[in-house]
């Protein structure tokens, strides 16, 4: 479905996305404006400068990833993001001319970004992507059919019960799970997950106080072989010598040789 095109001047839509703030996806609306470039030249803000969520700018690399994984592009393909926020990753989906995008989260204020997105942006197409406000543990009621590439970043230590939450989506994964998540590095050695109690009111948390944080990403290798995936690749590992907190991006995939084309970006 065609989503209506915009009729805003571009102050119209500067003064919008001002209103709209914090936004988190530094995403293009036309060629000369950006939800992020409204506030930082580079579309990248630390939390303190932004009312406490970080402004990150990832299409460049989230597109080189798409491209490893799908070298003859992503016609035909669906795309299901759980967590979206803005909706940055369907929409640069999107350029790549997958046949369906979906988005969700739980947070109102993310959803109405990803809705003016929707409207405003000129620059890809925008039919056939769809976005939701809702809880991941509600996604089993949508009997949504499976989609090829399912996106699981920055909401597995956000949960009470993050094994349950990472199988709904896994059930609903064909080809590949990306799953991003931050981790404890405190330095325990026994595998398992920590419990981290956190705030429900800031806008990157969890809405259930209850979360997780696992510890290695051998752990996280265990829970999604469990959920039938036979190949896994550790594509990204940073931490930050100054923090006990470790990310890692790892890729899942249910065939065995399905991620030969990943290139890994180990930094640690
Ligand atoms: C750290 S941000 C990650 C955003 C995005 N996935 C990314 O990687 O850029 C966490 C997001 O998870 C959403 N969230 C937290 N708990 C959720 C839940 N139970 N169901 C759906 N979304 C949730 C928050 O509203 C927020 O947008």
């Amino acid at each position: 479905m065609e989503s209506p095109k915009s009729v805003c001047s571009q102050e119209e839509l500067v003064s919008e996305i001002r209103a709209m703030a914090p936004w988190h996806h530094d995403i293009a609306l036309t060629p000369d404006l950006s939800t992020g470039r409204v506030f930082s030249e580079t579309g990248r803000l630390l939390p303190p400068e932004n009312q406490g969520v970080s402004l990150i700018s990832p299409r460049e690399k989230f597109l080189r990833r798409l491209q490893e994984l799908y070298p003859a592009g992503m016609s035909g393909k669906s795309f299901l993001d759980c967590a979206c926020n803005a909706g940055g990753y369907c929409f640069w989906a999107r350029e790549q001319d997958v046949a369906r995008a979906v988005g969700f989260d739980v947070r109102k204020h993310w959803i109405d970004q990803a809705k003016f997105v929707l409207q405003h942006r000129q620059v890809a197409p925008v039919d056939n992507i769809e976005f939701h406000e809702m809880d991941l543990y509600d996604l089993p009621q949508r009997n949504w059919e499976p989609f090829d590439l399912v996106y699981f970043s920055g909401i597995f230590y956000h949960l009470p019960d993050p094994i349950t939450g990472l199988k709904i989506a896994a059930d609903l994964t064909r080809d590949v799970l990306v799953l991003n998540t931050s981790m404890d590095n405190s330095g325990v050695e026994t595998l398992g997950l920590k419990l981290s109690i956190e705030g429900t009111e800031p806008l990157m948390s969890g809405v259930h106080e209850l979360a997780w944080l696992p510890n290695n990403p051998e752990t996280l290798y265990a829970i999604l072989r469990w959920m039938g995936f036979r190949e896994m690749v550790l594509a990204a590992d940073q931490t930050n010598p100054t923090s006990l907190r470790r990310r890692v991006e790892i890729y899942a995939a249910r065939e065995p040789g399905r991620l030969d084309g990943i290139k890994t970006d180990l930094k640690t």
